[in-house]
């Protein structure tokens, strides 16, 4: 099977330095091909509709599994979907999303609160254990999973894309996949072949300095706001976030957008995403369908408020 076509060095220069860059091409991509498919990671969302082969799917499932897991427990189930029907419903409840029902294959990666809970009673004592903090290592955990099998799809030859779409239809998608309470749909994963064999070039991200900080925090409010400037006046040059422009009508506040055409960049873009009214007036669904799935998680509400 073909491996991505895409240049290693020219992934890693995209988030590194030169010399940096060609160092770490140097060990990519012959001698280390895990480094390669990791650098030359980009979701697909076109995807040619032939089935999957039963030795990548086995592959798949092994990957799904093989990873770390907090205290091992291993508090996440997969569910593999490839019913055309149930895929199509699922890619309606997760946001009207129809790369989940072109794809081939869909993995529900759920966070399974129920599995320790059973052990636990079945001992014969009471469970202590606090929802919100499984919650986030289940989570950790079933990302690990989805992470290592879309590694090995693009290994293999086939484009993946992650869905935290998933979590907008939790409730729904657990009725449809006949889950019991306390296994809760999180996030899930297409995978297929890329149609065409047309692999997507990586797309980029924002600079290494805004993203890893070392020993210490290590960036104080001028340069965040410089590093972000830059990222702002490239993402307007190229035009990347227009097309996925956020209404103004979205945002609630009357009149025309004010923002013109050129001038919609990543800035822009991912204020409107956390500050659109949109989302206020139902609340947040997960208040209500985490706790319908039987967890007992609390929202912290609105985070609106300065600091100190
Ligand atoms: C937790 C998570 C949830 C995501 N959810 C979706 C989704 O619901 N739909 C989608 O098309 N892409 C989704 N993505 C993919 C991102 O949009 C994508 O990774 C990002 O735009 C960067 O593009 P790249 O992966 O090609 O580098 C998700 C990615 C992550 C990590």
């Amino acid at each position: 099977m073909p491996d991505s076509p895409l240049d290693p060095h020219e992934a890693a220069a995209a988030v590194l330095d030169e010399s940096a860059a060609a160092a770490v091409a140097a060990l990519a991509p012959h001698s280390r091909p895990t480094l390669a498919t990791v650098l030359t990671h980009a979701s697909v969302r076109r995807f040619a509709p032939e089935p999957l082969p039963d030795d990548v799917l086995a592959a798949l499932q092994a990957a799904l599994v093989r990873g770390p897991t907090s205290s091992a427990l291993h508090s996440y189930t997969h569910v593999l979907v490839r019913d055309v029907e149930r895929k199509r419903v699922i890619a309606h409840l997760a946001g009207d999303q129809p790369w989940i029902d072109h794809a081939p294959l869909l993995i529900v990666g759920c966070a399974d609160l129920r599995r320790a809970r059973e052990v636990t009673h079945a001992r014969g004592y009471r469970y202590t254990a606090h929802d919100l903090r499984m919650l986030i290592s289940a989570t950790a955990d079933l990302s690990v999973g989805l992470q290592n099998a879309s590694l090995v799809a693009q290994s293999l030859g086939f484009g993946t894309v992650l869905l935290g779409g998933v979590l907008n239809g939790s409730l729904e998608i657990a009725e449809l996949l006949s889950l019991p309470q306390r296994v809760v749909p999180l996030v899930g994963l297409s995978v297929g072949r890329p149609s065409g064999d047309h692999w997507p070039t990586p797309r980029p991200r924002l600079p290494l300095p805004l993203l890893v900080h070392h020993e210490t925090w290590s960036l104080d409010a001028a340069s965040e706001r410089e590093l972000l400037a830059a990222v702002d006046a490239d993402t307007r040059a190229r035009g990347d976030f227009e097309g996925r422009r956020i209404p103004w009508a979205a945002m609630g506040l009357g009149g025309d957008d004010p923002v013109a055409h050129g001038d919609y960049g990543w800035l822009e873009h991912t204020a409107r995403k956390q500050g659109r009214a949109t989302w206020l007036p139902q609340g947040a669904k997960v208040d209500v369908d985490l706790p319908a799935q039987g967890l007992r998680v609390s929202s912290t509400g609105d985070a609106d408020e300065p600091e100190g």
